[in-house]
């Protein structure tokens, strides 16, 4: 009992940081502002920094997702709106270094390759201009490196590469790529592709059955070679073998209410964290270590304010800081955990 107390205090300061630091102060989002318990469990495990980033005036459209780049120090945060930078560098400790717009038309994911020696980001862009329906790589300047994919076409072709509506994506340090096509587009396919771009395996029916997707959302690869995907509309984390793409379990549990629209690991693999959009609320998930899923326990959750909708997180890997894209409060928080 004792620690439960702990633990309702906690939220209570979380909850008033949150409001505090919310950008929507007198907007109509903020009057219904209405605190509900914001830890449902033992843990509180990471708090609210207030302090990033410096200047919130950055954040001039509805922020969709957010990318760290640790051995850098680097985050990209992507937002969309007419006549704004689509695209905007911020450092870890939350200065602000530059922006671009050209070539991106629709963000919907983001992904920061760490690398010492090359800094680089790619997009999934959803938009229907020239630049839409792909996935891009830029450097950190914002020069565009490589497109997948057939611009402003989308469909479900497989050669040349089409997508429709390409949700998120993950690259390895090897330089292989998964690849979630899409956001509620005529594909739902999960994509491997080799470092030079050619299809290593794919799982590509719409379904609710093993390996079948309904809006593959977010995508992630674990230490043990695991490949987790956020299959938002079947309410369900999926999970496959990397190397083979073979399906080795699901977990629905944890998301009957809601599915999760993303999904990421603590640096130490301890914690699997998801968004759930609607509900407004993060989850930690307890992972489980090499071999079978076993069942899926929730940890804690974080209940963000009504209309917050955290749409896509990114961990930083070597603080375990945890940066939520919120396309309601349009803005990017980044939370950092309690033990560091
Ligand atoms: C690109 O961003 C600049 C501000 O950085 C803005 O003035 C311009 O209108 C934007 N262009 C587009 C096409 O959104
Ligand atoms: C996929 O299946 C779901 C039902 O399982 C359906 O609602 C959805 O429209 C289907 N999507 C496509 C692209 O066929």
């Amino acid at each position: 009992m004792a620690r439960l107390w702990v633990c309702a205090a906690g939220a209570a300061v979380l909850v008033a940081l949150a409001a505090l630091h919310s950008r929507f102060r007198g907007s109509p989002v903020l009057r219904s502002f209405t605190f509900q318990t914001a830890w449902r469990t033992e843990e509180v495990l990471y708090r609210l920094d207030v302090n990033w980033p410096e200047y919130s005036e950055y954040f001039t459209g509805a922020t969709f997702c957010v990318a760290v780049d640790p051995l850098n120090g680097l985050v990209y945060v992507a937002q969309r709106g007419d006549n704004i930078p689509k695209v905007l560098v911020f450092t870890e400790d939350g200065y602000f270094l530059r922006a671009w717009n050209h070539t991106v038309d629709t963000p919907h994911g983001i992904f920061a390759a760490s690398a010492l020696h090359e800094q680089s980001v790619w997009i999934t862009d959803v938009g229907s201009g020239s630049y839409g329906h792909t996935v891009k790589k830029y450097n950190s300047f914002g020069d565009l490196v490589q497109v997948l994919g057939t611009p402003g076409k989308k469909g479900t072709g497989l050669n040349p590469l089409q997508f429709d509506n390409p949700a998120e994506l993950y690259v390895e340090d090897t330089g292989d790529i998964y690849i979630v096509d899409g956001d509620g587009g005529l594909n739902n396919r999960l994509i491997k592709l080799s470092p030079d771009f050619q299809i290593l395996w794919l799982h590509g029916e719409n379904g609710t059955g093993p390996a079948k997707f309904n809006i593959p959302h977010s995508v992630t690869v674990d230490s043990a070679g695991r490949v987790w995907v956020a299959d938002r509309g079947n309410k369900r984390i999926q999970v496959f073998d990397k190397v083979t793409g073979e399906w080795l379990g699901a977990w629905s549990d944890c998301f009957s209410e809601e599915g999760p629209s993303s999904v990421r690991f603590s640096p130490d693999g301890k914690y699997l964290i998801a968004a759930q959009l609607r509900l407004s609320r993060l989850v930690l998930v307890a992972a489980p270590p090499v071999g079978s899923l076993g069942h899926c326990a929730v940890i804690s959750t974080v209940q963000l304010a009504d209309q917050v909708l955290p749409h896509l997180l990114d961990v930083s890997g070597e603080s375990g800081a945890v940066y939520v894209a919120e396309i309601g409060a349009r803005q990017v928080q980044k939370y950092v955990p309690l033990n560091s």
